[in-house]
């Protein structure tokens, strides 16, 4: 009997994940779970604020045990749903950059692995949008999910990337953490970024490599190019940016 699809993957039902939109900030979040492992452990990346119930419920209906929420950094445009989510389900550990110098119950530094069951997240640092961005990639193993995926914040958006003046962007930076971090991933890895504003929802680094009009160019032509966007500053920012320094708790006692 013909067999049809181009998946490889040993265990191709063992990762659950769900994309998930957030369409005032044209924000995604993801959830990722360990369907293999008995409590069926779960991490949140990137949630927002306004969009904690439906995650919640979302966690609660797949029969998921979320254990992390973790951002990919100190967001400018939104506020992160941490701080909701850890209000509403205690257990659940928040989890950002060592770098980015917000509060976290965990902080991770690159090469770090954020464990859920037998899956894990491994850790990269893609500084240069802000100087604590991170991306996180699913593992590499004969367990892991393949294609690896690799959630990039705003490091490397689908034919795009996040701005880099302000928050300690570097444009230099930017350009240098994708290529030596994200484009050295095998060219099938899926790039699930933390906004489109396009309507694309998941690249690959092959297809970024060929066609992403800004990274694809010369490191001087992107710091060009980075130079001369010309952007209004976030609407959000001067609510979020404190807010998100301490994991969008925002009633937090903050030291004099
Ligand atoms: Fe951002």
């Amino acid at each position: 009997m013909a067999k049809y699809g181009t998946s490889a993957s040993p265990s191709p039902s063992r990762v659950l994940l769900r994309q998930l939109f957030e369409k005032e900030s044209s924000t995604y979040t993801y959830l990722l779970a360990d369907l293999a492992h008995p409590d069926k452990p779960a991490v949140l990346v990137d949630p927002v604020d306004r969009t904690v119930d439906r995650d919640i419920s979302l966690v609660k209906e797949l029969g998921l045990k979320l254990i992390y929420a973790v951002n990919t950094h100190v967001h400018a445009d939104h506020v992160t749903g941490t701080g909701l989510i850890k209000k509403k389900m205690p257990e659940v550990k928040s989890v950002i950059s060592k770098v980015s110098n917000a509060k976290a119950d965990h902080v991770v530094e690159h090469g770090d692995k954020i464990y859920f069951g037998d899956l894990f997240l491994e850790v990269r640092a893609t500084p240069g949008h802000t100087q604590g961005c991170v991306t996180y990639v699913t593992g590499n193993g004969p367990d892991q999910p393949y294609p690896r995926m690799a959630f990039t914040g705003d490091a490397l958006l689908i034919h795009g990337c996040g701005r880099t003046d302000f928050q300690a962007g570097n444009s230099r930076q930017l350009y240098q953490s994708v290529h030596s971090q994200i484009f050295t991933l095998p060219k099938e890895t899926l790039i699930y970024p933390a906004h489109d504003y396009k309507g694309f929802t998941v690249s690959t680094v092959g297809e970024e490599m060929l066609y992403n009009p800004r990274l694809t160019k010369d490191e001087e032509a992107f710091k060009s190019i980075m130079e001369n966007l010309k952007l209004d500053y976030p609407k959000m920012m001067d609510v979020a940016v404190p807010a998100n320094m301490v994991c969008g708790l925002q009633d937090l006692p903050t030291k004099a």
